[in-house]
């Protein structure tokens, strides 16, 4: 009798603190007690019987009434976002181990904030895409020698026509969507504005200046009326944001099968201002070639059904990367995707 009182005393309490009460029921006790009825003579069977019995139905009862209050029982959320005081910290934690935005993160959401400024959208890119939106919605049709230019890495699986996946070497592989989701703005006579800032890849040999994982952003503009003069002015006011001085820019002809006519554009070298014949960034040119933009071809409008007779644009496409090591004289892009937390601490 008195072990049948303590073990439901017991398993009672358990009933009460444990997070799944059910548990409970599989106590090693319970089991002993079942299988203890063997072991009695057979006049004290039925009693002891009924003993487990009804010691069984009273912590099922329990359990049940349990269960139904830790249902009702209102859980209080944590405010995830909510500030958080470093010193309450068990052990004191180092700058970064609190965590931190990468830099090119934060240089994004930085640039992404200059393009809001002067009314462009920012959507992202993606990691893999199809042929047609890396080339041909891009003007180059099947067999064109340019794609070759963007070292691409595609996948060994193709599609039912053959065509392998892409890993994007550039974020013009956005540029049909982008037309194409903001198309309707021109009907409104709002221009269509977006930047396309996100991570691109190529095959090629690493060194301090090349990454097979680095960004771009991408941008956009379409309205009537659209020249190149729009371009430069709308390149150069970002740049000079960016870096928060006066830049020159300058551009030269260029080909890309997507715009027409297409530039290479380049700064002032931002860092020596074109006065250190020994700078590390401009080696001492004091021009810095950045980006490739120009106006987009009436292929690419057409193949978004957008008129190119009723509705000119500019597209550029610049390198994140390196517009972050200039700004803080960083020499080796493999520095980003390193992990290193030496270099990632100075953030
Ligand atoms: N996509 C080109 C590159 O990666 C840059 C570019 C974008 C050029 C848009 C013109 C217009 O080199």
């Amino acid at each position: 009798m008195q072990r049948f009182d303590t073990i439901r005393q017991n398993l009672l309490e358990r009933i009460a603190a444990e997070p799944i009460p059910r548990d409970v029921l599989k106590a090693p006790e319970l089991k002993e007690l079942y299988s203890g009825i063997g072991s009695l003579p057979p006049e004290e069977r039925g009693d002891y019987g009924k003993q487990v019995n009804e010691l069984k139905n009273a912590l099922t009862a329990a359990i049940e009434a349990r269960e139904v209050e830790l249902e009702s029982a209102t859980v209080e959320a944590i405010d995830t976002t909510a500030p958080w005081d470093v010193n309450s910290a068990p052990v004191p934690l180092l700058p970064t181990e609190q965590g931190t935005i990468h830099p090119l993160m934060r240089e994004i959401e930085y640039l992404s904030d200059i393009f809001a400024r002067m009314g462009f959208a920012t959507e992202e890119s993606r990691e893999i895409d199809d042929q047609y939106h890396m080339f041909e919605s891009l003007n180059f049709p099947k067999g064109h020698p340019a794609r070759d230019d963007w070292d691409t890495f595609m996948t060994v699986e193709a599609d039912k026509d053959g065509d392998q996946f892409i890993a994007p070497a550039h974020t013009s592989t956005m540029q049909n969507r982008m037309l194409r989701k903001y198309k309707q703005n021109l009907v409104g006579g709002e221009p269509i504005a977006v930047v396309v800032p996100d991570r691109t890849f190529r095959n090629e040999d690493l060194d301090a200046r090349h990454e097979h994982t680095f960004y771009q952003i991408e941008g956009v503009y379409v309205a009537k009326g659209v020249h190149a003069g729009m371009l430069v002015a709308t390149l150069q006011t970002m740049l000079e944001e960016y870096y928060g001085k006066n830049l020159n820019v300058r551009i030269n002809p260029y080909y890309f099968p997507f715009t027409e006519p297409s530039f290479e554009f380049a700064l002032s070298c931002p860092f020596c201002e074109g006065k250190d014949p020994d700078c590390k960034v401009c080696s001492g040119e004091g021009w810095i070639e950045l980006l490739g933009c120009g106006m987009i071809h009436p292929n690419v409008l057409r193949a978004a059904d957008i008129d190119p007779n009723e509705y000119t644009g500019f597209a550029f496409g610049c390198g994140i990367d390196r517009l972050v090591m200039m700004k803080y004289g960083i020499e080796d892009v493999r520095h980003f995707e390193s992990a290193k937390l030496d270099f990632l601490r100075q953030f």
